[in-house]
């Protein structure tokens, strides 16, 4: 290798300010969703950014895309960096798009200070990893650590009616990029990535070293009853979704939660057929997102969730039918990663700290296919999955050192 390099935060800033514009929100937040004209205008920037570097781009049938700057050795598997572009519908400045920017300024800083290494260095946008829009999340990453894009997700329609096959093959077909075919051989992963908690900006601590993200499971629950008239329909006649989803919501809410202070209990999204004001529903669904660090917990937390609708479907004389949208085991990073990650953050003189992760993140699909390690940067209050989401820049410069320096960590090896 030759100079050392270094980052250029005030490049990384306006890099961010230029993405947080596509699909800026009128309160301050992003709303650009996976594979919707803001996502594929997002990618065409990078792209353009990447040809001005003389990185080349690649995609593959999953429409993740991989920017490289390429080693001396082309036949040595990439380090490959990574995160997201897409967004909430009412999302933040830097979940996803901070990680993806940080690694761009990770490649322009070895290529400012003329490092020359064997390994290539590698960013991956991945595809779709909130989910909101097309379940489940993580998508993209799934598809490349699996090698598959199983026939029910090309399937799937999001609530505007778009298939997901059908959004994919446009947004490839929107880039000047070639289409390679789905996963390849990678030397490691890293992933920087807001915290989207409190822990780290409590303690004044810049950078969160990540030892592993606990489990998530996306269910879907739908109710089935008979839509009949609201002012004749007596008790003993009805039966009523509503009230089958209301039981079962709140013996939920009283149990799972308040008894595990570890466990994450969230419905985010309720649909109620035909959402007429004076008409017991004929349907309604919902959707429960679970979390635990422990799988065997997780799993006993399914098994109740399921208990739950079942005995509130049957008092209502309902149908029931409940089926899995993402199940993702809660992981454990390498020791070895999670150490490259606190010398690499030390040797830049930054105060590091040992964090598991409530959010799930692409680095978990990752982690099934090579050494893989995160890095979380303090966010303001704790918020996330909100426009009001914040990152101060001298956190988001502290981070891409980190990134920087534990990308060197991993070619010097
Ligand atoms: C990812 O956005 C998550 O829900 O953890
Ligand atoms: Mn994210
Ligand atoms: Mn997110
Ligand atoms: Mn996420």
């Amino acid at each position: 290798m030759s100079g050392r390099p270094a980052i250029r935060p005030d490049r990384l800033q306006d890099r961010l300010a230029r993405f947080a514009a596509i699909g800026a929100t009128p309160k301050g937040g992003v709303d650009r969703q996976a594979l919707t004209q803001g996502d594929r205008q997002a990618r065409a920037l990078l792209v353009d950014l990447a040809g001005s570097r003389g990185f080349s781009v690649r995609q593959d049938a999953a429409a993740n895309l991989f920017l490289r700057r390429p080693g001396e050795d082309a036949d040595l598997p990439p380090l490959l960096l990574g995160s997201h572009l897409d967004t909430q519908p009412t999302g933040g400045r830097f979940d996803g798009a901070l990680g993806v920017l940080a690694a761009f300024e990770v490649l322009e800083a070895l290529e400012d200070a003329g490092v020359s290494a064997p390994r290539s260095v590698e960013i991956a946008v991945w595809t779709n990893e909130e989910g909101s829009r097309f379940a489940p999340g993580a998508m993209g990453s799934q598809a490349f650590a699996s090698g598959l894009l199983p026939a029910e997700w090309l399937d799937a329609r999001a609530s505007d009616g778009a298939r997901l096959g059908d959004e994919l093959a446009a947004t490839i077909g929107s880039l000047p990029a070639p289409v390679t075919s789905l996963g390849f051989p990678i030397a490691a992963y890293l992933e920087l990535h807001i915290e989207q908690g409190p822990v780290l900006e409590r303690e004044n601590t810049p950078i969160g070293v990540v030892t592993g993200i606990q489990g998530t499971l996306w269910l879907a629950v739908e109710l089935e009853g008979r839509a009949a008239h609201a002012g004749t329909t007596p008790l003993d006649f009805r039966q009523d979704p509503m009230r089958a989803a209301a039981t079962a919501m709140a013996e939920l809410y009283r149990t799972v939660m308040p008894t595990d202070p570890d466990a994450r209990f969230t419905i985010g999204r309720i649909e109620v057929q035909p959402g007429s004001i004076n008409s017991v529903p004929e349907s309604v669904r919902f959707t429960i997102d679970l979390r635990h660090p422990d799988a065997a917990v997780l799993a006993g937390l399914e098994r109740q969730v399921r208990a739950a609708c079942k005995n509130a479907s049957a008092d209502s004389a309902c149908r029931l039918s409940i089926h899995r949208l993402l199940d993702m085991p809660p992981i454990v990073f390498p020791e070895t990663m999670v150490r490259l990650v606190e010398e690499s953050a030390q040797r830049a003189k930054l105060a590091t700290r040992r964090i598991v992760s409530g959010a799930f993140h692409d680095a978990v699909h990752l982690a099934r296919c090579a050494p893989t390690a995160m890095i979380f940067c303090p966010c303001r209050d704790g918020i996330s999955h909100n426009e009001a989401e914040h990152v101060e820049p001298h956190f988001a410069a502290a981070g891409t050192t980190a990134l920087l320096e534990a990308t060197l960590s991993v070619l010097a090896r």
